[in-house]
């Protein structure tokens, strides 16, 4: 045998290269059988509830916003290209202009992104869409469907799921996928520190997005020296300068006896005071603190709360699931100077925002929603656009000019003039949502023939060089550059 089975040693490359071997091992044996017992039950609910599975075509039109396509040329009509298709969004909705008002398909989508340890190239969806129901309906269907999955095939009742803002995630936690497991959150200290004497920090308050977060580990979490170095040095991968801590020793001592801390002596007694309140940290506790443009600060500390969380066992249950509501609608994207749809372009304003989209397109709040299960998004969704003149303010709010609108979503226009109802849904990522079910450490420990991050199957070495009679048939010549 190539490879021993249920070997803990053997390396993941020589397990996907034969990966027939190591399908037989019990861990996943037990995965696919469990991640299939997943499926049947999704199936069962969403058949009881009157939603029916109907197929969308994988050789679709490329559309611009999303990940990059994989393209698919046709030989019978030269030099044009499929686009596998990212998702059934376009098809879905249209589904629901022609009176299938309650669709779901259990489908593959396609995204020629940069993978991470939770993205595959190819992966699968629960796709849901439905007429007629405001975001909390559509949100109920899908919670129902995600605490039947957890009491059908893992025989866990979960409680209902809280629902947090967007805002509240970013401002508390640094993320909108918050592991609500972990007991740390952030102190907000920027606007009470505008006038700090620390440079570090009067800087960050005073740019115009900066912030200072302050976030308590409880007297469990002593950090050494070593710790702290290692800590500062996982911050600065997401761009953070440093990492400033206060480990109080006695909270009625504000000088370095009663608090060992690098930035004590730039601090004045009242902005000591000011800090220890805001935070309540008690004797024995470590306060870290987060100071730059929100964007590093919410990345490094958010990152840096999983980690500690992780590595010193703060987890406080098993399973935390929540819903991140109210998605700002557009992104400001710097490299192209354009907004760009947070989630996508289909996804409705909200009612009292219609009127902004093109005057303050950034304080625009979306209908959409997300599933956050351990810190992993296993879901997101949103309330449609479903009149034809709003499209087409997103497209022009998007900067795709009136004849791209046309080109690439003329057959969403036009049918959404035909008496298209109010809709929405959601998609899952049923392969995160099986790898968590399945305490896998990677989504390809529940897929049977995965990708390496390369995008590559190491069982038949797709992808591959093709012969020149197959270029000619599709008529198409090669040239790479290496730009
Ligand atoms: P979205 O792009 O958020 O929404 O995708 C839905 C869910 O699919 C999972 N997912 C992935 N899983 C593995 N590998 C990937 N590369 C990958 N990309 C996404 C995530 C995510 O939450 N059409 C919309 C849904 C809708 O609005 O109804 C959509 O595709 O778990
Ligand atoms: P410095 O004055 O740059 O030596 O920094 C003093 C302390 O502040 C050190 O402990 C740094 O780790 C910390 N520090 C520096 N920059 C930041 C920042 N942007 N955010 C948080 N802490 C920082």
């Amino acid at each position: 045998m190539p490879i021993l089975v249920d070997d803990a040693t053997t390396s993941e490359t020589n397990r996907m290269m034969h990966r027939i071997i190591d399908l037989r091992s019990k861990k996943m044996q037990h995965n696919i059988r469990l991640r299939y017992k997943l499926t049947t039950e999704i199936r069962h609910f969403l058949d009881t509830n009157g939603f029916i599975d109907i197929e969308t075509p994988f050789l679709t039109l490329s559309t611009p916003g999303g990940a990059r396509d994989f393209l698919v040329p046709s030989s019978m009509n030269k030099g044009s290209f499929y686009a596998l298709p990212q998702s059934p969004q376009i098809f879905k909705q249209l589904l629901m202009v022609s009176g299938f008002d309650r669709y779901y398909q259990i489908v593959r989508c396609f995204r020629d992104e940069a993978l991470r340890a939770d993205r595959q190239p190819e992966f699968t969806q629960v796709d849901i869409e439905t007429s007629f129901l405001n975001e909390s309906e559509i949100r109920e269907i899908a919670e129902n469907l995600f605490l039947s999955i957890f009491k059908n095939v893992l025989n866990i009742e979960l409680p209902k799921l809280p629902v947090m803002t967007y805002h509240d995630a970013m401002y508390y936690y640094g993320s909108d996928k918050p592991d609500l497991r972990i007991p740390l959150k952030f102190v907000d200290l920027t606007s009470p520190l505008k006038s700090c004497s620390f440079k570090v920090f009067n800087s960050a308050s005073n740019m115009p997005k900066g912030r200072i977060v302050a976030m308590t580990l409880p007297n469990s979490v002593s950090l050494s020296r070593k710790e702290l170095d290692e800590y500062t040095k996982f911050v600065s991968i997401y761009g953070a300068k440093g990492l400033a801590y206060i480990k109080v020793n006695d909270i009625n001592q504000l000088n370095e006896q009663g608090l060992t801390s690098p930035i004590v002596k730039f601090l004045t007694e009242d902005e000591l005071k000011l800090i220890l309140e805001a935070t309540q940290a008690k004797n024995g506790e470590t306060i870290l603190f987060g100071a730059d443009n929100g964007k590093i600060v919410n990345e490094a500390m958010g990152a840096l709360r999983v980690k500690i969380g992780q590595e010193k066992n703060l987890m406080t249950s098993k399973w935390q699931a929540l819903w991140v509501v109210d998605f700002p609608l557009f992104e400001y994207d710097e490299a192209t100077q354009t907004h760009m749809a947070c989630h996508h372009p289909f996804t409705s304003p909200k009612d009292e925002h219609i009127n902004m989209l093109t005057t303050k397109p950034e304080e625009c709040l979306a209908k959409a929603y997300d599933l956050v299960l351990n810190g992993s998004e296993i879901g997101g969704g949103s309330v449609r656009i479903y009149k034809s003149d709003i499209q087409a303010k997103i497209f022009e709010a998007m900067g795709i000019s009136h004849e791209e609108a046309r080109a690439k979503f003329g057959f969403l226009l036009d049918n959404l003039q035909f008496g298209a109802p109010p809709h929405g849904g959601i998609a899952f990522g049923l392969d995160r949502l099986a790898a968590i079910i399945c305490e896998a450490d990677s989504i390809r420990d529940v897929i049977a023939f995965p990708k390496t991050t390369t995008g590559q199957c190491l069982l038949t070495n797709a992808p591959s060089t093709i012969e020149d009679k197959q270029l000619q048939e599709i008529r198409l010549e090669l040239s790479l550059s290496n730009k």
